[in-house]
């Protein structure tokens, strides 16, 4: 067995073509998801093969680089982002008949649905989730946070990764004109309607302070890694970047809807 870095240490791992996971009271319905995935000829995303008795479940290798911030080489790259944009809207038109279809009826999910329940979305769709072959992003892993919502709860979610509007120096990757032209073309590559456009910052902000919501209720819950993430001041980088987005909200949106006419 190898222990796949990047993600939480000492607990994913590889054998062969299959890799192990912890899994949760949500981890049912995933896999339920990967085989609707599957069955859509959906490839970018690894195949179910159910669980252990160890409590893991067992998910197939997804093959390509993967990388983390800060984002340096081939994730940086324009072409990496606007695939990673492609491939986020090929995933959530494919999920759309799933979130229909009664195999979606009563499923549990980590993340509370949120209305009006369009796609399954990833909820977790970042740069450290993805494999590239080369500079294009070819798959997607780590589907834990998967749960149902609109498409724009995860677009901004995905925008706010890749551009990123982050403000810790190690995660950020140039200033605000460079992340808004950024977050530009992935809205662009997704084909992300105007009225989302002009919702999208203060989606941004929702869905980041969702996250720092879900961080402090798990670590009240005894949750070990977030009481460690609460310790490190993880949520305070997130509560700096909402200032960030709220202080800049227009001149993001202004390039945001620049060109665009589909309004
Ligand atoms: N199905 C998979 N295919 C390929 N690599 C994977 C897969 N699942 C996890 N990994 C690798 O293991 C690392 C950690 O796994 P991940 O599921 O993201 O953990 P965590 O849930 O702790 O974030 C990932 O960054 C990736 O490199
Ligand atoms: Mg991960």
């Amino acid at each position: 067995m190898e222990d796949l870095k990047g993600g939480r240490e000492g607990l994913i791992h590889r054998s062969d073509d299959k890799v192990y996971r912890p899994s949760g009271f949500w981890s049912q319905s995933i896999h339920k998801l990967l085989l609707h995935l599957k069955n859509e000829k959906f490839n970018s995303a690894p195949k179910s093969f159910g669980f252990d008795s160890r409590g893991n479940e067992i998910v197939s290798y997804v093959s390509g680089d993967v990388y983390n911030y800060p984002l340096v080489g081939a994730i940086s790259s324009t072409e990496a982002l606007c695939s990673a944009a492609l491939l986020l809207r090929k995933y959530h038109d494919v999920t759309a008949s799933f979130v229909q279809s009664k195999n979606c009826n009563d499923l549990a999910w980590l993340l509370p649905a949120r209305e009006p329940q369009e796609v399954i979305c990833h909820g977790d769709y970042a740069p450290y989730n993805v494999a590239l072959s080369g500079n294009t992003v070819v798959g997607i892993f780590d589907f834990d946070t998967a749960h149902p919502a609109p498409r724009i709860w995860d677009v901004a979610y995905a925008v706010y990764s890749w551009s990123p509007f982050k403000t810790n120096p190690h995660d950020s990757l140039g200033d605000l004109p460079k992340q808004s032209a950024r977050a530009k073309q992935f809205c662009d590559s997704y084909g992300l309607s105007y009225a989302d456009r002009t919702q999208l910052v203060d989606t941004m902000i929702s869905r980041v302070q969702a996250l720092v919501d879900f961080m402090r209720d798990e670590a009240t819950k005894g949750n070990e890694a977030f009481i460690a993430n609460i310790k490190d001041s993880h949520h305070l980088a997130y509560l700096a970047d909402i200032e960030y987005l709220e202080r800049n909200k227009e001149q993001i949106t202004n390039c945001l809807v620049a060109n665009n006419h589909d309004a």
